[in-house]
Order: C-alpha cells, then sequence, then structure tokens
C-alpha cells in the first residue's frame, strides 16, 4: 500500500496489479473480467479493512470457554454505484456476508458527463456506521462526489470510497468535494480523455461486465 497526500491509498498488492493488467487487456472475455473484478474486490476488501477495531468476546469452543476477538460496533454498510459497483459488492460481499447494502443507481449522461440518479436505496441508520462506497472507475468524480452527498444526506459521517481506477482530474475533483472520505485505489491512470474516459484505463466498465455498449 501506498499513501499519497495522506488521502489517496494506491493498493499496489502484486495480485491485484496483475490482474487489473488482465483486466485492461481488450480481449479478456466478459466472463474473465467480471470473475478478475470480483477476485480483485476480495484482496481490496482484505486491505480496506484491515485497521477496522476489534473487541473481545464471550465464546465456547468445544474444549473451553474463551475470550476472542471480533469486529466491534454496528454492522459495515457497502454502497455501489450501479451498475459497475455490482462487481465489487459481490466480492466484499463474499469476505463481509452480514455487510448492509446500499444501491444507488446512476449513470453519466454522456454528452454533459453529469451523473443522472434513477434509484436510491439504503439502510435506514446510516449514523456511526462505516459506508465503503464503490466503484470501480473514478473518472470525473462527478458519480462518486454526488452518490456520497445523498449519502451524507441521510446521516452518513464515516465513509470511505474503493475503486479500481482513478483519473488524476477525478481525485482532485472528489477530494476538494468530500476531504473528509478517503480513496483507495489500484491505479491512478494517465488523464481523462475528451469523452472523459480514463486513459489507458480499461473501457467502460459496465460494458465489459454485461456485455452491453
Ligand atoms: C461509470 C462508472 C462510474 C462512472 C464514473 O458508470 O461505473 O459510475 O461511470 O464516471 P465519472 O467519475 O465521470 O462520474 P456509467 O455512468 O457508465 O454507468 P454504468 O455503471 O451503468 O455503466
Ligand atoms: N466510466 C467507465 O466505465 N470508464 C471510464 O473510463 C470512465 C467512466
Amino acid at each position: 500500500m501506498s499513501e499519497i497526500a495522506g488521502h489517496v491509498t494506491v493498493l499496489d498488492h502484486p495480485l491485484i496489479q496483475h490482474k487489473l493488467t488482465i483486466m485492461r487487456n481488450k480481449e479478456t472475455s466478459i466472463a474473465g473480467f467480471r470473475r478478475l473484478l470480483r477476485e480483485i474486490a476480495h484482496l481490496m476488501c482484505y486491505e480496506v479493512t484491515r485497521d477496522l477495531e476489534l473487541e473481545l468476546i464471550d465464546i465456547d469452543t468445544p474444549m473451553a470457554p474463551m475470550k476472542s476477538p471480533a469486529i466491534k460496533g454496528k454492522k459495515l454498510v457497502f454502497a455501489s454505484i450501479l451498475r459497475a459497483g455490482n462487481g465489487l459488492l459481490d466480492g466484499m460481499l463474499d469476505l463481509v456476508p452480514a455487510a448492509r447494502v446500499a444501491h444507488i443507481g446512476m449513470y453519466r449522461d454522456h454528452e454533459t458527463l453529469e451523473p443522472v440518479e434513477y434509484y436510491f436505496k439504503a439502510p435506514s441508520s446510516l449514523e456511526d456506521r462505516l459506508i465503503i462506497v464503490v466503484d470501480p472507475m473514478l473518472a470525473t468524480a462527478n458519480s462518486a462526489t454526488a452518490a456520497i452527498e445523498k449519502l451524507k444526506e441521510r446521516g452518513a459521517n464515516n465513509i470511505r470510497f474503493l475503486c479500481l481506477l482513478a483519473a488524476p482530474e477525478g481525485i482532485k475533483r472528489f477530494t476538494e468535494a468530500h476531504p473528509d472520505v478517503p480513496v483507495y485505489t489500484a491505479s491512478i491512470d494517465d488523464h481523462l480523455n475528451e469523452k472523459g474516459y480514463i486513459v489507458p484505463g480499461l473501457g467502460d466498465a459496465g460494458d465489459r461486465m454485461y456485455g452491453t455498449r
């Protein structure tokens, strides 16, 4: 892990980087892309939750009573920005099956690059829960910024943002809008092109996951 300016962490584990290279390759199949995103989500989930607080709870093993560590506090919330966020969400839920889930339906208008919201459903109490927002792509950051504004309006006060790829332009905008939300990513790419796509990137994450265009 390498931390940039105390706010952005690049998850540079070799397995994450290797799998990401295969995902970027335009020859990778839809099935392969989806499977790799889920596998990377396992590795990223491990990193993004590594500082969670533990408490000792009383249990009985078949041999003896003991105090054993368990994650402290309220259940985590994973918030997926649809559609592509669901690729990361599935892998996160493999590791934390009891997490609560928020779905935030948003797509980018191709002309304005502004997010259009079409769905929002979140657990009723968001205060004092760790909320990990997931979306593979942070391009202009318009979608992530708007999604996190919605969560904050609903009381969220402890948020992390997890993506696969980020553009420098998106990181700048995001950290200005939400300086209290740490960002975790596998790569900060070179730039955004004139259509708002990350370069070199991996293309349209939703289309590559679901075989749409
Ligand atoms: C993609 C991606 C992000 C957004 C990033 O979603 O999954 O949500 O674009 O771009 P931004 O940082 O410029 O807002 P898209 O709008 O293509 O919707 P989809 O997941 O339904 O394909
Ligand atoms: N959304 C994507 O899926 N890919 C990009 O490069 C930018 C936004």
